[in-house]
């Protein structure tokens, strides 16, 4: 366990991005109901999601996490989460195929709400208002009511993280996930895709290797492990006082998880010597992920891990990279290095998404698809000049046909943004550009298998 920690240990630290809320008796309430709420997560499948990264940082296998940049009340559907849960399970099964590795499927999901933003206030003509912070936190809406920081919405968000968690349970393991079925989805994708023929031979190889496991007598009813599959949820852990409520003691081991999510992570804005957030985490159990921007050195990163794993437990942390399609290539590779000269063990993720926001003539904020695949390519190029293993990726996607991303193989442009812009916060690749990113991966990840097959024999 963390030497000289509990729960509450970061209100004496700086806290960057946390709202300032008015009423303090109304906040101590809130906080009161939700320390008495059930766990949304058991410390038990944090651990085994831990045991999971630990084999990815070992080079064996890889972790793909993905979901709104902001859930929202008003987006709230089972229909949304099924289409994201389904294209995630696409994703892994192109994936998987290609690297000939486990993949460990991670929802941005049930639970990522709190934003943070870079300027505290937003001025619309005259009037000036707090920013939005996301729904757990205020509204959206531009107005003083909806704006007020409220800490009864973390109720309400607690409340859909329940609902969709529960959804998430029951399509893992209900049948919904099947192998075949998946598979199926896929096909129907490539009926529709302009980039089919490029894919084709992955999307045919993958169906041959599902006859010839028939064949075998290798089925859902014969393996009971192909109706289903693990499936974990995580968000950024930014809002403290609603981690702090959910954060319990495990009743096996007398260790502290953060029963909110299973893997929770910390911001490029909230990762600094003598932050909140990184002291909060410090003493949790679960699985850690730390976004690492430009503005991260090396030996800043190397106290991070030091304080957040002193034990150099492997599985304990992901570390996400998010430098930008021009940037990365010149700066992860000093990182990449300095870890692992000290020999910490950790899972390399690309999060191809925050560094690549442009603001289109129409006015949207906006993420080309090319320069998302472009960091990514960069990311796959400095592991293998590294000799490191390119452990996963990070985006921010939804299973809806969305506009908010241009490009891919529907050539979204700047005009077309306006059709179906519905983020509440980031751009999200829409579920034909994240299945296309996918196959766009699984070339990357085949080359890094032949690599380790060349290396073994
Ligand atoms: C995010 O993941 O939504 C986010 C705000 O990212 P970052 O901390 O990397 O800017
Ligand atoms: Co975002």
């Amino acid at each position: 366990m963390a030497p000289n920690w509990n729960p509450d240990s970061w209100k004496a630290q700086e806290a960057r991005h946390l709202p300032d809320y008015r009423e303090p008796e109304e906040l101590a309430q809130v906080e009161a109901t939700l320390s008495r709420f059930p766990p949304l997560v058991f410390a038990g499948e944090a651990r085994a999601l831990k045991a999971d990264l630990a084999e990815v940082a070992q080079g064996k296998g890889f972790l793909l996490q993905g979901g709104d940049c902001a859930e929202s009340f008003a987006e709230f559907h089972p229909d949304n989460i099924r289409d994201t849960f389904r294209v995630l399970l696409q994703m892994a099964v192109v994936l998987t195929f290609a690297s000939k590795q486990p993949v460990i499927k991670v929802g941005r999901m049930a639970g990522q709400f709190a934003k943070p933003r870079s300027a505290p206030t937003e001025v619309q003509g005259d009037q000036e208002l707090p920013s939005y912070f996301g729904d757990i936190i205020n509204g959206i809406e531009f107005d003083p009511a909806t704006r007020r920081n409220d800490p009864a919405r973390m109720l309400q968000a607690y409340s859909q993280s329940a609902s969709t968690l529960n959804l998430l349970r029951a399509f893992s393991n209900g049948g919904y996930a099947n192998l075949r079925q998946v598979h199926k989805w896929t096909l129907d994708f490539m009926g529709r895709s302009p980039w089919a023929a490029k894919f084709a031979e992955v999307s045919d190889r993958i169906g041959e290797a599902l006859d010839f496991m028939q064949a075998c007598g290798i089925n859902p009813q014969t393996v009971p492990q192909l109706q289903g599959t693990s499936f974990y949820t995580s968000h950024e852990a930014l809002l403290l006082q609603y981690e702090q409520a959910l954060t319990r003691r495990d009743s096996l081991t007398g260790d502290w998880y953060d029963c909110s999510a299973h893997m929770l992570w910390i911001g490029d804005r909230t990762r600094f010597d003598g932050s909140a957030h990184v002291e909060f985490l410090r003493g949790v159990g679960n699985p850690i992920g730390m976004k690492c921007g430009p503005s991260l050195e090396p030996d800043a990163l190397l106290r991070m891990l030091d304080t957040l794993n002193p034990g150099r437990e492997p599985g304990r942390m992901t570390l996400i990279s998010r430098f930008g399609h021009d940037k990365v290539e010149t700066g992860l590779p000093a990182l990449v290095r300095a870890v692992k000269r000290e020999g910490h063990p950790v899972v390399w993720s690309c999060d191809p998404m925050h560094g690549n926001v442009v603001k289109a003539a129409s006015g949207y904020k906006t993420r080309p698809f090319d320069r998302i695949l472009a960091e990514v390519r960069g990311f796959f190029a400095v592991h293998r000049a590294e000799g490191t293993h390119a452990g996963g990726i990070h985006i921010e996607m939804t299973g809806q046909n969305v506009t908010e991303c241009t490009g891919g193989a529907m050539g979204i442009t700047d005009e077309a943004l306006a059709d179906r812009y519905h983020t509440h916060c980031d751009p999200r690749l829409n579920a034909a550009q994240s299945l296309e990113l996918a196959f766009l991966i699984a070339e990357m990840l085949n080359l890094e298998a032949q690599d380790r097959g060349a290396q073994a024999a």
